[in-house]
């Protein structure tokens, strides 16, 4: 029997109020239901949406793999209401982790440590460390305290698709394999979370996120390390175990359907695409008065001016990316982001989603593509 679509509530809650709204309440209400009865309920959160369910119910767990076609190999974020919550799930509680979830939780960063025997396999793959997080957004972490018991949640999206960040791509992507989407507008950032490896010395950076290394040095007071995500990873990524460390960076992650070339001469590329038949969307830097122009007047080439503010690039990126699949052309072209750590992120995110699925097991980069070599390991 076909199951009926979910229901998409709008929660709300302005800054100024103490507390949400009824109608909000009630949606708390349902959601806590559907989640202590063992469903799966869509999230806002400040990064993207989450797809929850109880972390602590293993079945419940499992039908997250399910519904988004994730490995079992990839572990899931596990999203707490307070510190005391999440040190309740850490075997070991490092001293980084505790910096970090003083000073910038609640907030976009996720931090690795060892995890108590209470969590359940499925949650961590079967390894020895959690990935514990606090959502700034309010209305989730009121979620979570209404149930008092935290949430496994990784993006609301099937696996390998892009990040959903409004409610509405979160139904486009998993229609009714999810139970119950709670609407609470736009994400923020609009990019996941910075996860941090803190059971290391010096701590390394999983994924780079919303909280760059320049932040979070100032708030350890020490280096990080950065890990490369680029495939299986280098000899000595593999040696020191920084691979086996973040199961969840394939290669590709994070793509449109529509295929997308990075690009440091993206005027020229688009030319020799208009010339062979083809439809472009152009993430751009330029002005409209520049070189744009000659492009701009092809109906072939769609320009998407970006921001030069990387915070507001992020917050825009996925939701550009989403719109433009609908709009079924033949390629992206993305002028490339500067190469500074206020761009690594995004520069990440869009290396992974230029990189085709028939290129996805392979590291064999022809210095002709748009891969970069921005995320090598960097101490
Ligand atoms: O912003 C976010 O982090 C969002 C929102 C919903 O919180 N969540 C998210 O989850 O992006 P997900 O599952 O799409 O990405 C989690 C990443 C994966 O790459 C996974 O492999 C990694 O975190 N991860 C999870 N547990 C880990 C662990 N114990 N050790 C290392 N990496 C881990
Ligand atoms: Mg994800």
């Amino acid at each position: 029997m076909q199951r009926t679509p979910p229901d998409i509530l709008p929660v709300d809650w302005p800054i100024e109020q103490a507390e949400p709204s009824w109608p909000t309440e009630q949606a708390l209400d349902r959601a806590t239901r559907v989640l202590i009865a063992g469903g799966l309920v869509a999230i806002p959160t400040e990064t993207v949406y989450g797809l929850a369910a109880v972390a602590l119910d293993s079945m419940a767990v499992q039908k997250i793999f399910a519904a988004k076609g994730r490995p079992q190999t990839n572990p899931l974020i596990v999203h707490v209401a307070d510190v005391a919550m999440a040190r309740s799930l850490a075997g070991d509680w490092p001293a980084a982790a505790e910096t970090i979830c003083e000073l910038l939780w609640p907030g976009p960063i996720t931090v690795v440590v060892p995890r108590a025997a209470i969590v359940p396999d499925v949650v961590t793959a079967g390894g020895s460390t959690v990935a514990l997080r606090c959502p700034e957004h309010r209305l989730t972490r009121r979620l979570i305290a209404k149930l008092g018991v935290p949430l496994a949640a990784p993006s609301a999206n099937r696996s390998l698709g892009l990040s959903p960040t409004t409610a509405g791509h979160v139904a486009e992507s998993l229609g009714n394999r999810v139970d119950l989407i709670l609407d609470g507008g736009p994400c923020r950032h609009g990019i996941e979370s910075t996860v941090v490896d803190c059971t290391t010395t010096p701590p390394r950076i999983l994924r780079l996120g919303p909280i760059h290394r320049d932040q979070l040095e100032k708030v350890l007071g020490q280096s990080v390390v950065i890990t490369s995500f680029h495939g299986e990873g280098t000899p000595s990524q593999i040696a020191s175990g920084a691979v086996a460390r973040s199961p969840g960076m394939l290669v590709r992650h994070y793509a449109p359907r529509t295929p997308l070339q990075l690009s440091t001469c993206s005027a020229q590329c688009i030319a020799r695409l208009v010339q062979s038949g083809k439809r472009v969307g152009w993430l751009t830097f330029q002005d409209e008065k520049s070189q744009l122009t000659a492009l701009a007047a092809s109906p072939s080439v769609i320009i998407l001016p970006m921001p030069l503010d990387p915070d507001v690039f992020a917050s825009q990126l996925y939701a550009t990316l989403h719109a433009i699949d609908q709009r079924q052309l033949d390629m992206i072209v993305v002028d490339m982001p500067p190469a500074t750590d206020a761009w690594g992120a995004i520069r990440d995110r869009l290396t992974r989603a230029s990189i085709g699925p028939q290129e996805k097991d392979s590291r064999s980069h022809d210095s002709s593509t748009t891969h970069t070599n921005a995320f090598e390991e960097t101490a």
